[in-house]
């Protein structure tokens, strides 16, 4: 098996793990392990898991820890080769064939060459990061589509022939599981499942996050989203919430309002759907008393 060397101070899942947060980015064992062996293995890191816990944030994180750019591929419903791989320029080759008049030109130049995510990390693997998306999004189509790429990280182009990466580009693929991917697609890649991290990470991230959080705010918020997460919410507090959800009631508190009143008048930055805030209304002075007694 082909292995890539990593730069020093990253030659391990602990030393990736302080890179990551030197890079702002607190990861779990589990997470720095995954990272370390797809990196280490050249094979794509497949993260999953709900909104919010910091998927693509994980992404960047690694994109900065080895001094690459994070090319971004955000995946929708309906998403195509074109808006993935590479477009040509039609207007300016029908521009070029206007000013050409009986000269020959080459139409499938680099000049035409429209190239996407997936082109740009296979021209340039040594200096980009693959970052695709919420993959669960695109269709079946598509996710087959890519995982003829994931598979020998080719990209066949009809007027230019195959394409080949000189080495294998870091690719990171997330998922919020709206649905299952295929098999196949789970076998190219070093899987983890991002799950809302641990108390005490949680707080670490808040106190790193935040600007002007105190460290007993970052528990009580970290404990008060904990008990939100076990609720049936449509939406429940990703680890963006959680940080701005101890921000905005450190303000409210700073212009007067006690404690735990300032989280519950708060709470709009952690629930942003109105089923979910009718439904803690008569329920979050209890809750918020019993976290933060
Ligand atoms: N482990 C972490 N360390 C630092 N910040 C984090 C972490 N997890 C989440 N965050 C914060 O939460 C935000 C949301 O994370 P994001 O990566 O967008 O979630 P996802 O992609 O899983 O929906 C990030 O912008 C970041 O501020
Ligand atoms: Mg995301």
């Amino acid at each position: 098996m082909p292995i890539r060397r990593l730069p020093a101070g990253l030659d391990g899942p602990d030393p990736l793990a302080d890179a990551l947060r030197d890079a702002q980015y607190i990861a779990s064992e589990g997470l720095a392990t995954a990272a370390f062996l797809a990196l280490t293995l050249q094979k794509p890191l497949l993260l999953e898991g709900s909104p919010g816990v910091g998927k693509t944030e994980a992404a960047k994180a690694i994109a900065s820890i080895l001094g690459r750019e994070l090319v971004r591929l955000q995946c929708y419903e309906g998403i195509d080769s074109a808006a993935a791989m590479y477009e040509w320029n039609f207007p300016r080759q029908m521009l070029a064939i206007r000013q050409a008049g009986d000269d020959h030109i080459h139409l499938y130049g680099d000049e035409f060459l429209i190239a996407r995510p997936v082109l740009l990390a296979l021209q340039n693997p040594r200096e980009r990061v693959l970052l695709i998306d919420e993959i669960d999004r695109a269709d079946h189509e598509f996710e087959a589509f890519l995982l003829e790429f994931l598979s020998d990280f080719t990209l066949s182009i009809p007027e230019r022939g195959t394409m080949r990466a000189p080495e294998p580009p870091v690719v990171v693929l997330t998922s919020n599981r709206t649905r299952e991917l295929h098999e196949a697609l789970r076998r190219r890649c070093v899987y983890h499942w991002i799950d809302y991290p641990d108390p005490v990470l949680e707080a670490q991230i808040v106190m790193m996050r935040a600007s002007i959080v105190a460290e007993d705010t970052a528990r009580k918020v970290v404990a008060a989203v904990g008990q939100l997460r076990e609720e049936p919410l449509a939406k429940p507090p990703g680890v963006a919430e959680t940080v701005e959800w101890a921000e905005a009631a450190t303000l409210l508190h700073g212009q007067g309002v006690a404690w735990p009143r300032a989280f519950a008048r708060a709470i709009g930055v952690a629930l942003k759907d109105q089923d979910d805030l009718a439904y803690m209304a008569p329920r979050i002075d209890q809750m918020l008393e019993k976290v933060t007694a």
